[in-house]
């Protein structure tokens, strides 16, 4: 009888101890995938990332306080700061966990999540973050050379002196990380090195790759790409060099995530120095070797163990954001803005990623120094979005990986759009601040094209409903005779998945469609047919 309470008591403890430990491990930051689409979940819910990225050199404990609170302003549910390679590392083997612990510190103080960019063996396609005892030893470490000979200034992915110490070094990054937060799940990612690519070659020329261009494609490669076998110029013609480069960069990088995520299984991300704007000269206009949309499929199989690649857009125009979109959202990729212009008018653009059923939109540089009257309106209209997407988040998520979720962004020459709803609905938008009375039949853009929003299905005649500078009009397209209609309108928030009304909008608040101002807000509207 004794030895049976003891052994309830041994295994209650055991419990005790084993539970909470479960209960980290389920809540790990996770990616789930399912029918195309792609989710985060962290500490068990799905998560929208609503980031702030920190300018380069502002993850130092003594410029963080000041480059915090600016991201705070942009009511941000994550910040995403950089950990330099050089500093983590100032000597071989010797580990300087102050500026991360830093980071870490201050997100938990502020209730803030983190995403971690690893500035490694590459930064915007050159390795200026790689330790100076890296740096200053090119026969230990050696440089990509390029078509004249000569060293450049980025690590030559054929090096595995050049792999080993920076997976070493990332690995001693994760492993802190597991012991430091791997209950707390602060750091929701990591980015894997910087707009990986060479700036300064198309590929390497040192003598190991010379053998390696000068052979076969490998088989796993062709196979996965459905090619046939041959040699790199036989395979890929005249984009041979920039495959040959990005199989090199993306197989280096592939064994850097897959270690990490062996010490700590965080998501891990790359991002991307784009091939847009008409730009087309890899290692000139955009690192060669990094995953431009052409490379999208090569770096899918050379790099398996990383979670989704991200787009690094800067441009306010609509469309060219939208093709970029396009090319990376696809269903082994989630939409991801990893960076964006701290501009006003890339606010909009989170309705994209949103439309795409994506995971998030990080807006890079929010730290203004100084702050000036652009800057304080780019931190407005981002604060905007994040205020009205925040407290929902999970439900954004869901929403997105069910494609519950219908989005729109104002054009230029697009004021007026129509959104197709599911179950026979539509939803005609006018952008522009909503004029009182009736919508002109012919609606020109507002100056500040700041259109934005959303519709999500939460079941049957029942939505959510939310926008800037929107005026939304449910129109009924089911082809049944009925006529339809608005039988209820709430304005409220949703807090913990549970709706709370403050009011019931009705008569002019109504009757000319549901209005979205400046300021966000949230509307729960049930329609119906008579
Ligand atoms: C893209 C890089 O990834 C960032 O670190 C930063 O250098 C920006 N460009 C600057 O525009």
């Amino acid at each position: 009888m004794m030895s049976f309470h003891l052994r309830i008591a041994g295994s209650a403890l055991l419990l005790s101890l084993i539970a909470p430990r479960a209960a980290a491990a389920e809540g790990m930051p996770r990616v789930e995938w399912r029918d195309g689409r792609m989710m985060l979940r962290v500490d068990g819910k799905p998560f929208l990332i609503l980031a702030a990225q920190l300018h380069n050199s502002s993850a130092w404990p003594a410029r963080l306080p000041a480059a915090w609170a600016e991201a705070e302003a942009m009511a941000a549910n994550t910040i995403e700061a950089p950990v330099y390679w050089e500093q983590f590392e100032p000597a071989r083997g010797r580990y300087d966990t102050t500026n991360v612990d830093a980071l870490v510190a201050k997100a938990r103080a502020s209730g803030k999540r983190l995403i971690l960019l690893w500035f490694g063996t590459w930064k915007n396609g050159q390795n200026h973050y790689a330790p100076t005892w890296v740096r200053a030893d090119p026969i230990a470490f050696p440089r990509m050379i390029d078509v004249r000979g000569e060293p450049i200034d980025v690590l030559s992915p054929h090096a595995p002196s050049n792999l080993d110490a920076d997976r070493t070094a990332f690995v001693a990054l994760m492993r802190h990380l597991r012991t430091t937060d791997g209950d707390r799940h602060t750091v929701i990612a990591v980015q894997v090195e910087n707009e990986p690519g060479a700036i300064g070659a198309i590929r390497d020329h040192g003598a190991a790759a010379e053998a390696a261009f000068a052979d076969a494609v490998p088989a796993d490669l062709v196979a996965r790409l459905g090619r046939k076998p041959g040699r790199w110029r036989d395979v890929f013609g005249p984009d041979a060099e920039e495959a040959f480069g990005a199989w090199a960069t993306a197989r280096y990088i592939e064994r850097v995530a897959a270690a990490g995520k062996a010490a700590n299984p965080l998501p891990v991300y790359v991002n991307t120095w784009l091939r847009y704007k008409d730009k087309k000269y890899p290692g000139i206009d955009y690192p060669s070797g990094g995953a431009v949309w052409t490379m999208l499929d090569l770096w899918k199989a050379a790099a398996p163990s990383v979670d989704f690649i991200g787009t690094d857009i800067y441009t306010d125009d609509a469309g060219e954001y939208r093709k970029v979109l396009d090319q990376y959202a696809r269903a082994d990729n989630p939409s991801w803005v990893s960076e964006t212009g701290f501009d006003a008018k890339t606010a909009p653009f989170l309705f994209y990623v949103l439309q795409r059923g994506g995971v998030g939109f990080s807006v890079f540089g929010i730290d203004a120094d100084p702050v000036t009257p652009a800057t304080e309106a780019a931190t407005a209209a981002h604060r905007a979005n994040f205020l009205m997407l925040d407290p929902i988040r999970a439900l954004v998520a869901q929403a997105a990986f069910d494609r519950r979720l219908y989005a729109a962004v104002e054009e230029p020459g697009r004021a007026k759009q129509m959104l197709s709803l599911s179950d026979g609905w539509a939803a005609q938008l006018s952008f522009g601040p909503p004029p009182w009375g009736d919508t002109p039949a012919i609606l020109a853009n507002s100056p500040s094209q700041s259109g934005r929003a959303m519709v999500i299905r939460l079941g049957t005649d029942d939505w959510l409903v939310s926008g800037i500078d929107t005026r939304v009009e449910f129109l009924r397209t089911a082809a049944d005779g009925r006529h339809g209609q608005l039988l209820r309108v709430e304005e409220g928030e949703m807090r913990d998945g549970v709706w709370h009304a403050t009011r019931w909008l009705n008569g002019d608040e109504t009757d000319y469609g549901l209005n979205f101002g400046p300021v966000p807000k949230l509307l729960r509207v049930r329609t119906g047919s008579y």
